[in-house]
């Protein structure tokens, strides 16, 4: 990869730590199901759309429901979730990634977000970084959700850049995943041992600069 044209970003365990409310809310409905949620279980969730974790919650507590009450718990949760998130303030933003997109902003380049998430836009707000995204590409503008690797895809084309110059930071390994499928470099955000098919792993922005990923990719 010569240049970098563009960087996309997950948005929950890549700019935010969101995983704790996720798991909060989460574990609400499994307890008013009447089973609990392991941290453990909660790891599977990570990068999956809404509906498609409820179906792995309900399958690890054996339940079952109709296609009107998963919405209504669904929808339960959801506005749980969006009231834990309203404790966020800019200082819940994952150390070293401020500084590194003002990096990439300095080298003139793109900036786009790629999440499976329908509440990117709020969660951006609530920190103040959602000027940083010339592009937003979330749960809604979706019909395949990762592995597939039309949220990357739709990002590289609204940003005008080619696949192989793009970067894209994932916490998640169908994220990961959904990144090589779509041909882009991948920058795992979390340990070597689970994002296995990662181009190169980092533990965070905290220590990691421009230099460091142009020196990764040579
Ligand atoms: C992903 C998270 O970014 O978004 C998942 O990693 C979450 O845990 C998914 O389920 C969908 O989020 P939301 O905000 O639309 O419920
Ligand atoms: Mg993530």
């Amino acid at each position: 990869m010569p240049t970098i044209q563009a960087c996309l970003f997950d948005l929950d365990g890549v700019i935010v730590d969101t995983a704790k409310y996720h798991y909060q809310a989460w574990r609400k409905l499994a307890n008013d199901l009447g089973f609990d949620l392991s941290l453990e279980q909660n790891e599977l969730l990570k990068g999956i759309s809404r509906m498609e974790s409820l179906d792995i919650i309900l399958s690890i507590g054996k339940v079952s429901l109709t296609e009107e009450q998963k919405i209504s718990y669904a929808t339960e949760k959801n506005t749980l979730y969006l009231e834990l998130c309203q404790q966020m303030t800019p200082d819940d933003t994952l150390p070293g990634v401020r500084p590194f997109l003002e990096e990439l902003k300095a080298s003139s380049i793109r900036i786009g977000l790629g999440s499976a998430s329908k509440n990117a836009r709020v969660i951006l707000e609530r920190i103040d970084m959602l000027s940083y995204f010339e592009t937003i590409v979330d749960g809604n503008r979706i019909t395949k959700g990762k592995p597939d690797p039309e949220v990357f895809l739709i990002g590289a084309n609204d940003l005008n850049a080619d696949h192989a110059q793009c970067v894209v930071f994932e916490d998640a390994v169908a994220g990961i995943q959904a990144a090589k499928a779509a041909g882009m470099f991948a920058v795992g955000i979390g340990e070597a041992s689970v994002l296995t098919e990662a181009d190169i792993v980092v533990e965070g922005f905290k220590n990691f600069s421009l230099q460091n990923l142009l020196n990764a990719e040579m």
